[in-house]
C-alpha cells in the first residue's frame, strides 16, 4: 500500500515525539513493504514563529492533499501566561479539527499488566481496564461564538449542538461497542444543561437501532469519580467536546503516565491521529518524552487503513518495551539512562526481528553487550 502522511510535529516535545513515531512507520513501511510518504508542515507556536499564523494555509492544504495527518502537540509556556494574547498556538490545532471536520476523537484507555503499579490507583482497583472514550471534537463549547464585554468585565462561551453532530458520533460509538462488551455510557450534565439534554434525548433514539447495546447515563461530576473509582465498570463512553477532553486526561492515571495516551480524529473525509497529550515545553529537547502515545498513534493510523498486522506488531513492541523497561522517565524506575529515541530504537528494532529474545534486547538497548 502506498500512503501520504502529514507530519504536523507543532510545539513542545512535539518534534521529538513525532521523529519516533516516524521511525516506526518506517520500519513497519519496510518489514511489510508499503510506501509511506511523509511530507512535514507547521503548526502552532512554531507556525506563528515562521508565518505569523498558528494555522497557516498551506499546512492545511498539505493536509487535505494527503491519506492522514500524525500531529506532535500544540502549546507554549509564553503564550498560557498571556491571557491577552490574540493569536494562541491552540488555535492551530482547533482550525485543523474543523477544517478537516474530525468529529469523532476515539481515546483508547487501556491500563496495562506490566504498569499497574505506575497508577498511584490501587491494582484491584485499575487492574483489566479497557475503555474506549468517543469525544465529540468539533462542536460544544470550543467552538461557540466567544465574547468580552468591551470593559472587560463580562465573557461568554456559547456551548451549541446539533442533532447531526451528536448524530454521527453516537453511530460510530454504539458501533464500536457492539464489536466490545455491549455497553455505552453517555456522560452528560443533563440536570443543568440544555445541550445536554438534547444529547440524551437524540442518543436514546439511536440506541433503538442498537438494541444488543446496553445505555447508560452519568453525570460528568459522577463520571470523574467512577473513572478513577471503579473505572472497570467502562467499555464506550460518549460524551461531548469539554467533557472528554477532562475525562480522557483523568484517565491518563489509570493507566500511569499521560505519554501512553494515543487518538485518531475521524472525519467523514479526513483522519488525524494525535498523542493526548500537550506540548509539555519544559521538558522540550532533554530526550525525555515519552514517544509511545506518539507511535500508538502511528499504530492507530495503520488500523485506520485496515492495516491491522502492522498495527498490532507496533503494539506488541510498545508491550515488550514496556515489560522490559525500555520506557522513558515518566514511567522507568528500573533504569535510568532511557531516552525518547532509545524507546523508539527499541521498538523498530522490535519490528525488524520480533523473534529476538527479551536478554538480547535487553542488553542491546541498555548499551551493555552486542551478543546478538
Ligand atoms: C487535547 C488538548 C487540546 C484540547 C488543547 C491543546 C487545545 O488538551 O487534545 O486534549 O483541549 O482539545
Ligand atoms: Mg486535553
Amino acid at each position: 500500500m502506498e500512503l501520504n502522511i502529514a507530519i504536523l510535529p507543532g510545539d513542545g516535545i512535539g518534534p521529538e515525539v513525532t521523529a519516533e513515531a516516524v521511525k516506526v512507520l518506517k520500519a513497519i513501511g519496510l518489514a511489510f513493504e508499503h510506501t509511506f510518504n511523509f511530507k512535514y508542515g507547521l503548526v502552532g507556536a512554531a507556525a506563528i514563529d515562521k508565518k505569523n499564523d498558528p494555522l497557516p494555509q498551506e499546512t492545511i492544504a498539505l493536509c487535505k492533499d494527503t491519506d492522514a495527518v500524525l500531529f506532535g502537540a500544540i502549546g507554549d509556556t509564553a503564550y498560557d501566561r498571556d491571557p491577552d494574547a490574540k493569536v494562541r498556538p491552540e488555535q492551530g490545532l482547533l482550525g485543523i479539527r474543523k477544517a478537516l471536520e474530525l468529529h469523532t476523537n476515539i481515546r483508547p484507555v487501556i491500563a496495562y499488566d506490566d504498569l499497574l503499579t505506575k497508577s498511584s490507583l490501587k491494582v484491584k482497583q485499575i487492574k483489566d481496564t479497557n475503555i474506549l472514550i468517543y469525544r465529540e471534537l468539533t462542536g460544544g463549547i470550543y467552538f461557540g461564538d466567544r465574547n468580552l464585554s468591551e470593559d472587560g468585565t463580562i465573557a461568554s462561551d456559547v456551548c451549541e449542538y446539533h442533532r447531526y453532530e451528536i448524530e454521527r458520533i453516537a453511530h460510530a460509538a454504539f458501533k464500536a461497542a457492539q464489536s466490545r462488551k455491549h455497553k455505552i455510557t453517555l456522560v452528560d450534565k443533563a440536570n443543568v444543561l440544555e445541550t445536554s439534554r438534547l444529547w440524551r434525548r437524540v442518543v436514546k433514539d439511536l440506541a433503538k437501532q442498537y438494541p444488543d447495546v446496553d445505555l447508560n447515563f452519568l453525570y460528568i461530576d459522577n463520571a470523574a469519580v467512577e473513572l478513577i473509582m471503579n473505572p472497570k465498570q467502562f467499555d464506550v463512553i460518549l460524551t461531548e467536546n469539554m467533557f472528554g477532553d477532562i475525562l480522557s486526561e483523568e484517565a491518563s492515571v489509570i493507566v500511569g503516565s499521560i505519554g501512553l495516551l494515543a487518538s485518531a480524529s475521524i472525519g467523514d473525509t479526513f483522519a488525524m491521529f494525535e498523542p493526548i497529550h500537550g506540548a509539555c515545553s519544559n521538558v522540550k529537547n532533554k530526550g525525555v518524552a515519552n514517544p509511545i502515545a506518539s507511535i500508538l498513534s502511528a499504530a492507530m493510523l495503520l488500523d485506520h487503513f485496515n492495516l491491522s498486522d502492522e498495527a498490532a506488531l507496533i503494539r506488541e513492541a510498545v508491550d515488550k518495551s514496556l515489560k522490559l523497561h525500555i520506557t522513558t522517565p515518566d514511567l522507568n524506575t528500573k533504569y535510568d539512562n532511557i531516552t525518547t529515541s532509545k524507546v523508539g530504537d527499541f521498538i523498530e528494532d522490535f519490528i525488524n526481528n520480533p523473534e529476538e529474545t527479551n536478554l538480547n534486547f535487553t542488553n542491546i538497548h541498555l548499551g551493555q553487550s552486542t551478543i546478538i
